[in-house]
């Protein structure tokens, strides 16, 4: 069984299939085209286990290992997870490994533990469609512009007021430039920009950063973006290539626990 139900014109499909044919490959194909397709892909109640989202990871792509583990554990909750202050960062919109030379292929999730009350959704916004409805004298404007993407931009969302040591730490890491335009293999365009943004290249600090909110505005207006309320067991999986995402806030309090895979990117930005 392998049925979908768009959700709205542009993003966000639910898909309606048995864990066993997920996790026999039988409809792998199927799954990475209809991702890039429609961008988010849900699959309410798959409850899979952690081995059985590694599993089925497999069947669509090559697991990227991150911090030295095969899976994460989102929570921000210190002693479930080693990385609350990076989970604090999904609250802004973000394209995964957006500092890196090929940023992941795709995330997925299974929810664990709710966030009490409203709220903890996520949201995942079609890049492609975006770049797609901007006017001519945009796409001109954007040809050959290149965005900084560092950690510093990010982290300075969660931490505005860092310690010198803090500050050390994130521009220690790799930032990269990164076209704000990516050509894909395909030949299709999104828009390559989010929360790792920090400035345009060779442009003043002030025109660029207001050019990259201006463009964040305009690709997650409601029309590229698909918003998901999960239950216990969800299964959630994006294209990390042509879309940003990002958690809907929750308490920092919060017991809200995900079970995460990532897959190694296959496309260079170049
Ligand atoms: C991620 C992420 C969003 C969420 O895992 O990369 O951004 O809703 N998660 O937890
Ligand atoms: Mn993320």
């Amino acid at each position: 069984m392998f049925e979908v139900e768009n959700v709205s014109s542009r993003v966000g499909s639910l898909v309606r299939t048995t864990k066993k044919d997920m996790l026999s490959g039988k409809y792998a194909k199927d799954i990475e085209h209809l991702l890039v397709e429609r961008s988010a892909l849900a699959f309410k109640e798959m409850n899979f286990t952690s081995e059985e989202q590694q599993e089925f990871a497999r069947t669509i792509g090559e697991i990227f290992v991150v911090g030295g583990e095969e899976q994460q554990t989102i929570s921000l909750d210190p002693s479930k997870s080693r990385n609350a202050a990076y989970t604090r960062g999904a609250f802004f919109w973000h394209i995964d490994g957006a500092n890196d030379d090929i940023p992941a292929k795709a995330t997925m999730l299974t929810a664990k533990i709710l966030a009490e009350g409203a709220d903890g959704d996520t949201m995942v916004a079609n890049t492609f469609a975006a770049y797609e409805d901007l006017s001519d004298e945009d796409k001109e404007l954007l040809q050959g512009l290149r965005a900084r993407h560092a950690l510093e931009s990010s982290q300075r969302m969660v931490t505005p007021d860092p310690t010198y040591e803090e500050l050390q730490r994130w521009q220690a890491y790799p930032q990269k430039s990164h076209p704000v335009v990516w050509t894909h293999k395909s030949g299709e365009k999104s828009l390559l920009i989010g929360a790792t943004a920090y400035y345009i290249d060779g442009w003043e600090l002030d025109k660029g950063r207001a050019l990259l909110c201006r463009l964040q505005e305009h690709a997650t207006k409601p029309e590229y973006v698909y918003r998901h309320k999960w239950n216990v067991g969800d299964f959630l999986l994006w294209d990390n290539t042509g879309t940003m995402h990002k958690a809907a806030a929750y308490p920092l309090d919060s017991k809200r626990l995900m079970i995460r895979t990532t897959l190694h990117g296959e496309e260079s930005v170049a």
